[in-house]
């Protein structure tokens, strides 16, 4: 299969600049065949796919998603605590515009997936960052801070942390969840990165662990199957799905993406998703390990690295406090680029720090940039 694509893209892989910034998937990874062989059978569209259809999303996706989940999870999920969605940056959106009020703050990680941060500015939170530590956000601080700023939400990536790889621990998850319930504060839980393990499961997702707390957990199809599908869901439970189910945009739209779910339950309903997924899983893990392995004989005891255990990224601290997002510029003319830690974060903190995404590019180009990584930054 080749990237024949001729069609502008959102961001297209440059000719000479190896861009381990950006979170995409390899071109050559996209199920385009996939697509191009689901038979007519496999496309029989009913009337629920072409007209304005149930506004949780239509039933008979959501029973055959619900169903993967429960089996990808380990815990039972029913279809009815699951809402359809554009993909989690919709789902996040969809959040901000039913928990925006006057002065309204958004808890955050730090650092933090670096869209989100400007996705909840942009919708005009106020965005307050609460440390992390090993196994994920530090919840004396978060207690204080929700004490504090008696905030809208709190925003979590508990799985394969984008940017730092982390993933939340059972017991963390457990008193996260329960201080969420204790304070009645809602909890939004992106966990796209959720299915994408490389070896060991992680831990359910948080909506898993109660389902009278006030938790969103956000699920996409972006790192698990294709982006330009813009498909993903929420679970969740209670007044907060009902709310988010009945808001004015599904009232007057019907349920989110009718036609492309058909066609996502099409490949569930055969096995050739979670196929696909098995490929993507080892395909992943292999790059992870070869960009772990060449930072690790570019960089030795310089540099500090998370080993993924699954996601799209890596995280490397300079233990010496270099300012790495100062060789930024350099890192580009000499046609390697990365993201720096200070962009990722709501305090600016993590400048001797970088994010690398291993899945947009092959073996060879992997080392390729390692070599120009050590070329600048040592
Ligand atoms: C943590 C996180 N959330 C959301 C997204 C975007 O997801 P989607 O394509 O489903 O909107 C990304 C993509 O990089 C991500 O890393």
């Amino acid at each position: 299969m080749t990237n024949s694509a001729k069609i502008p893209l959102q961001v297209a892989r440059p000719n000479h600049l190896i861009d381990l910034a950006v979170g995409h998937p390899d071109p050559d990874l996209l199920p385009v065949e996939l697509f191009n062989s689901l038979s007519p059978e496999q496309l029989s569209f009913g009337y629920q796919n072409l007209a304005y259809g149930e506004q949780a999303g239509a039933e008979p996706f959501r029973q055959m998603l619900a169903a993967w989940l429960a089996e990808d999870y380990g815990q039972p999920i029913k279809a009815d605590e699951l809402l359809v969605t554009n993909g989690s940056s919709n789902a996040l959106d969809m959040i901000c515009s039913l928990l925006r009020e006057s002065d309204a703050t958004v808890l955050v990680e730090d650092p933090c997936y670096f869209i989100a941060l400007k996705l909840f500015k942009a919708r005009g939170f106020n965005v307050v960052a609460v440390p992390m530590d090993e196994e994920g956000i530090e919840l004396q601080a978060l207690e204080q801070a929700i004490e504090q700023y008696n905030p809208a939400f709190i925003y979590t990536i508990p799985t394969f942390h984008n940017p730092t790889g982390i993933t939340q621990s059972d017991n963390r998850r457990r008193a996260l969840v329960k201080l969420a319930a204790d304070k009645q504060c809602v909890l939004v839980a992106d966990e796209v990165y959720q299915s994408l393990y490389f070896d060991q499961k992680p831990p359910a997702p948080l909506a898993c662990y109660n389902r009278d707390a006030p938790v969103l957990s956000i699920g996409s199809f972006s790192k698990i199957l294709a982006p330009g599908l813009r498909l993903g869901w929420i679970q969740a439970s209670g007044e907060l799905l009902y709310k988010l189910t009945n808001s004015a945009l599904l009232f007057s739209g019907g349920g989110l993406a009718p036609v492309t779910s058909a066609l996502v339950g099409a490949l569930i309903a055969k096995g050739e998703f979670q196929n696909n997924l098995a490929h993507l899983r080892q395909t992943y893990a292999a790059r992870s390990e070869l960009l772990y392995d060449g930072l690790v004989s570019t960089f030795g005891d310089q540099i500090q690295i998370k080993k993924p255990e699954g996601g799209y990224f890596l995280w490397a601290h300079f233990v010496d406090g270099r300012d790495v997002a100062a060789k930024r510029d350099q890192a580009r003319e000499l046609s390697v680029n990365y993201l720096p830690g200070n962009l990722c974060s709501a305090t600016g903190q993590f400048r001797s720090s970088m994010r690398l995404c291993f899945a947009w590019y092959p073996e060879q180009q992997l080392i390729t940039a390692c070599e120009r990584l050590g070329e600048v930054l040592t």
